[in-house]
């Protein structure tokens, strides 16, 4: 099943590709993706898809539309924009920093690097933590913090791998800590977002942005936490943070609705109308085979991990995927921003991103680029 999921995605990639152009996908309306010039958080996971496409098939095509979208990365970088934000890591690991890891290339490398330091920059050293959105000095955002974060973390983590400053690992490691902390709850539950005094650092409390109440838990967010902190794990080897991962996943996969694929929110009325998001499901398999892989033999909780995997990519595939079908999109019924009124139920390019990547890996191994090989 896996094999065939992967090939009808590749063509309908290889299908959008000629069809976009230089354009880049974001979120669907109508069964159409929405395009866009650059200017999202979102860009970088169509590069990360046909990165994967060109690893797969080996297919000249996806390399040279990689490498287009890996320059137009850097006109943004030199145009600074719509960068002033934390999805720097979103964006520069999955174009520059894969096409370094595919093909040592080292202008991608040197590009990646300039991401890192660009993030950086959005460190609060009075408050301790990266600043998610907003500009610094922010009345609002100046005190915030969001668990999304956990997935720019390392871009920080291997750049300091590769200049050997330990600046970066430093503030990736207190941004990690500061997340398991104030955004993971004792019952393994999690905040989207948590609010600091941004002079002092004193903590102020949790809240949410695209969840269902402030005290509830979106269901992407607690996926960001499981592939996050298992990826802060691989970087680190802090055992702590692979115990935040596992506990997270076990939580995620405990309140799953029969089907094995996330409503929009674990603590949103359910009712036949209640939004899935498939992403959040997408993510947490990517997430669950790189825990899988840092599992000693005998851990006691592998084989509920491995079955919460095959039972979410199975339904994914059966029930969510398009398959088979003439789509655009690889994954149906996502919700980007249910709470904010914005495009439920859709396609969604992280969800396709994330989807191809765990089924690739579950097929061939290939871990992405999210760290070096
Ligand atoms: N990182 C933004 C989102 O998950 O919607």
């Amino acid at each position: 099943m896996w094999s065939s999921a992967i090939k009808d995605a590749v063509e309908k990639i290889r299908r959008n590709m000629d069809a976009f152009g230089t354009r880049f996908p974001h979120v669907s309306k109508d069964g159409a993706y929405l395009l866009n010039d650059n200017d999202d958080w979102t860009n970088g996971f169509w590069s990360g898809l046909l990165w994967l496409c060109y690893e797969y098939t080996s297919d000249e095509a996806f390399r040279l539309g990689a490498v287009r979208t890996v320059e137009d990365f850097r006109r943004r970088f030199a145009d600074k924009k719509v960068l002033d934000h934390h999805d720097i890591g979103f964006l520069y690991s999955l174009s520059s920093k894969a096409q370094w890891i595919v093909e040592k290339d080292e202008s991608a490398r040197q590009l990646t690097l300039q991401a890192a330091d660009l993030l950086l920059k959005r460190w609060r050293p009075s408050g301790g933590y990266i600043q998610a959105w907003g500009p610094e000095g922010d009345e609002k955002e100046g005190g915030r913090i969001i668990i999304d974060c956990l997935m720019n973390l390392p871009l920080l983590f291997w750049a300091g791998q590769q200049t050997g400053n330990s600046q970066y690992r430093d503030i990736a490691i207190m941004q990690a800590e500061k997340t398991r902390r104030y955004l993971v709850r004792g019952d393994d539950s999690s905040y989207h977002t948590f609010f600091f005094d941004p002079h002092t650092g004193e903590p102020i409390g949790g809240a949410t942005h695209q969840g269902y109440t402030n005290g509830s838990t979106w269901t992407r967010g607690q996926a960001w936490g499981v592939y996050g902190f298992a990826l802060a794990y691989h970087y680190t080897g802090d055992r702590v943070y692979l115990e935040t991962s596992k506990r997270m996943a076990k939580y995620f996969l405990k309140h799953l609705p029969e089907d094995h694929v996330a409503l929009w929110d674990f603590n949103a009325p359910v009712t036949a109308d209640t939004y899935r998001d498939s992403s959040a499901s997408a993510i947490v398999a990517a997430g669950l085979l790189e825990l899988i892989g840092h599992l000693e033999d005998g851990d006691p909780d592998r084989a509920r991990f491995e079955q919460g995997l095959q039972d979410s990519m199975t339904s994914l595939v059966r029930n969510y995927s398009t398959i088979g079908q003439e789509a655009e999109g690889l994954l149906q019924h996502g919700s980007y921003h249910v709470r904010g009124g914005l495009s439920p139920d859709d396609f969604m390019i992280w969800g396709d991103y994330f989807y191809l990547e765990a089924l690739i890996r579950m097929e061939t191994g290939n871990k992405g680029y999210w760290y070096e090989r």
